[in-house]
């Protein structure tokens, strides 16, 4: 598989060194270039009380943990049934989630340091549930390969990388990815999928979702530019296509309990098998602050369809 391991001895020798160095510069140019770049071990440890609370939860109390996110914009805590939790849970809960949020990006301002911090800190998210097995729509599924898209929050090019942790004691989280995202792209457009069209009717699809629940132009963001609408349909197209999904090329992974990992899930094609409890922190990353620019998906797709697509 397309990953490239860094291990704790390492990573302190570069960071000792300083942010401006040359690894630093091929690590980034790594992961634009599709790579998963895994840390055996997590550069971003979680307090062992926090890592006790977080999985001692999960045992006892399924209603409290399910599917929990941490939006840091707004230090909100959603997934969680207030009236069911005990409130002191809650507060706990939250103030361990703010405390993971605050040090993966602490911890990537200086991994990412050519970056310069040209990101949105995006939700963080706690995955308690064990992913063999669970019964979700196909759309909803993780375990069949995609790209990541997100419905009601275009990302209007900005990239979407993904920092994840697996917390569990001594379970793998089993991955697998598919081929490069030109490739993939390349297999279903044209033909199952329409080259992205510079403009029309398709940018104005999240608009009229936004005014269909009475919210206008309160949530402007909503709108899709042609890059969403066509990020949106691959997702869908490559999850509905059972063929794509038994003969793809793919890759199996599996992430170490205490490890960490990181990819542009808007272009690596993933799938997680199994595994349960990983916690996991979102960027929404400038494609202008890549190393190389030239590989950003929205790069790639303005350059096949010969137009701006944002
Ligand atoms: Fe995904």
């Amino acid at each position: 598989m397309s990953v490239q391991s860094i291990s704790s001895e390492e990573l302190q020798n570069v960071f000792a060194v300083g942010a401006g160095n040359e690894q630093i510069r091929n690590w980034c140019a790594t992961l634009e270039a599709g790579q998963v770049i895994y840390f055996p071990r997590t550069p971003v440890p979680i307090p062992p009380a926090d890592l006790e609370t977080l999985l001692a939860g999960s045992q006892t109390d399924s209603r409290l943990h399910k599917n929990i996110a941490y939006k840091p914009n707004r230090d909100e805590l959603t997934g969680v049934d207030e009236k069911t939790s005990p409130p002191e849970a809650v507060r706990e809960l939250h103030a361990i989630m703010r405390r993971y949020s605050a040090s993966v990006e602490e911890f990537l301002s200086r991994f990412l340091a050519p970056y310069q911090k040209r990101w949105t800190l995006d939700y963080a998210s706690y995955r308690p549930i064990e992913e063999q097995g669970r019964d979700l729509s196909t759309r909803r599924r993780n375990d069949l390969l995609h790209t990541d898209a997100f419905p009601t929050r275009p990302t209007k090019g900005w990239r979407i990388l993904r920092f994840f942790h697996n917390i569990h004691p001594t379970r793998t989280r089993d991955w697998v990815t598919g081929e490069p995202f030109a490739k993939v792209v390349g297999h279903f457009a044209p033909g199952k999928l329409d080259l992205p069209q510079p403009d029309g009717a398709l940018a104005h699809v999240g608009k009229g979702i936004a005014q269909s629940v009475g919210l206008g132009k309160l949530v402007p963001q909503w709108k899709r530019t042609p890059y969403d609408e066509f990020m949106m349909q691959l997702h869908n197209t490559m999850k509905e296509d059972s063929a794509f999904q038994e003969s793809c090329v793919r890759e199996e992974f599996q992430f170490a309990p205490g490890s960490s990992w990181m990819v542009y899930t808007e272009t690596v094609p993933h799938a997680v098998l199994a595994g349960q409890y990983a916690l996991e922190q979102t960027f929404l990353v400038d494609p202008a602050a890549m190393v190389t620019p030239e590989s950003a998906p929205v790069a790639v797709l303005e350059k096949m369809a010969g137009a701006r697509l944002v």
